[in-house]
């Protein structure tokens, strides 16, 4: 299996490989890779002649030192699950400074508002860090297509903007959330929880799923007020937001319109860890 670990090497290896007709499929991730990251890995590999996948913690992105510190970097284990799920896949693990060349700050972006909402409001400068790096990567890997997850369905929106008003040649391909048995999203951070409360975690989903019930045959003013009461009576997780929001612009649900589609955003604390979940309404 091919690993880089500068741009330069990258770059200059795939300008080889690539002949006019082959496409790139690429999977930007931050590593700690979990059957989530690799669903969107086996997808790109079915739909391309070129996988690569980078693994990099971007620091710009993190609003919290601490969350920057604590997120799990491993490696040689990441390179093992590339591997065994295709051999063929490029891994790009650069360092920080051949990424930021010493300038480790984001570019700011205007993503129409998208940013300020939901996890722009509640971690400041996170999409201009993902904007910035993913434009980056994008400059090196140059894909035909690149695979983003719904469970970062604000993210993948923001990249969607980013490729729109850049005018960027690359279709961005949106995969399904992989679960664990419990239904709690899989993530990276779900690592750091201990095994009662990774257990516990089940009850993110069940409540967005007692949400779309709810939202069905009542305001999302009454929904919303029905999440807050089930973390109030809750005493290992706590509410950070919960809204509902149209799928296209993020902008919170006032009155329901039959013509839009809706969908609920959950951010839930554990222990100063920080877990994400989000549901279609319709
Ligand atoms: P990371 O959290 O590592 O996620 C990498 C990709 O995997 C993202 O597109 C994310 O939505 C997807 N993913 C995560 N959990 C998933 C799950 N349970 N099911 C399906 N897909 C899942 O998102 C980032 O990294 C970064 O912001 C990045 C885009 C790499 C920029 O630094």
């Amino acid at each position: 299996m091919q690993i880089f670990y500068g741009k330069a090497a990258l770059m200059d290896y795939l300008s080889t490989l690539k002949t006019t007709n082959s496409s790139i499929g690429f999977v930007p991730t931050m590593g700690a890779l979990h059957e989530g990251h690799q669903s969107l890995m086996l997808q790109s590999t079915k739909e391309n002649d070129i996988t690569v996948v980078s693994i990099f913690v971007n620091p710009t992105q993190f609003n919290n030192p601490e969350d920057l510190e604590k997120y799990p970097r491993t490696l040689d284990a990441d390179i093992i699950k590339i591997s065994n799920i295709n051999p063929n896949i490029i891994a790009f693990a650069p360092t920080v400074h051949d990424m930021y060349e010493g300038k480790t700050l984001s570019q700011p972006f205007d993503f129409d508002g998208l940013e300020n909402k939901m996890e722009g409001k509640f971690r400041p400068g996170h999409f201009d860090g993902v904007g910035t790096i993913v434009k980056r990567l994008f400059e090196i890997v140059k894909p035909t297509r690149a695979y983003f997850g719904e469970k970062d369905f604000q993210q993948v929106q923001i990249i969607k903007k980013m490729v729109e008003k850049n005018h960027l040649q690359v279709t961005i391909v949106v995969c399904p959330i992989h679960r664990e048995i419990n239904n709690l999203a899989m993530s990276s951070r779900n690592e750091r929880l201990t095994l009662h409360e990774r257990e516990e975690a089940g009850i993110i989903y069940k409540i967005l799923n007692g949400a779309k019930a709810k939202f069905s045959n009542n305001s999302a003013e009454k929904t919303t007020q029905w999440v807050k009461n089930q973390f109030k009576k809750n005493k290992i997780f706590t509410l950070e937001y919960f809204e509902i929001a149209d799928e296209k612009t993020l902008t919170t649900c006032k009155r329901k319109s039959k013509n839009k589609k809706y969908r609920a955003f959950i951010a839930v604390f554990v222990n100063n860890i920080r877990l994400i979940d989000t549901i279609s309404l319709n």
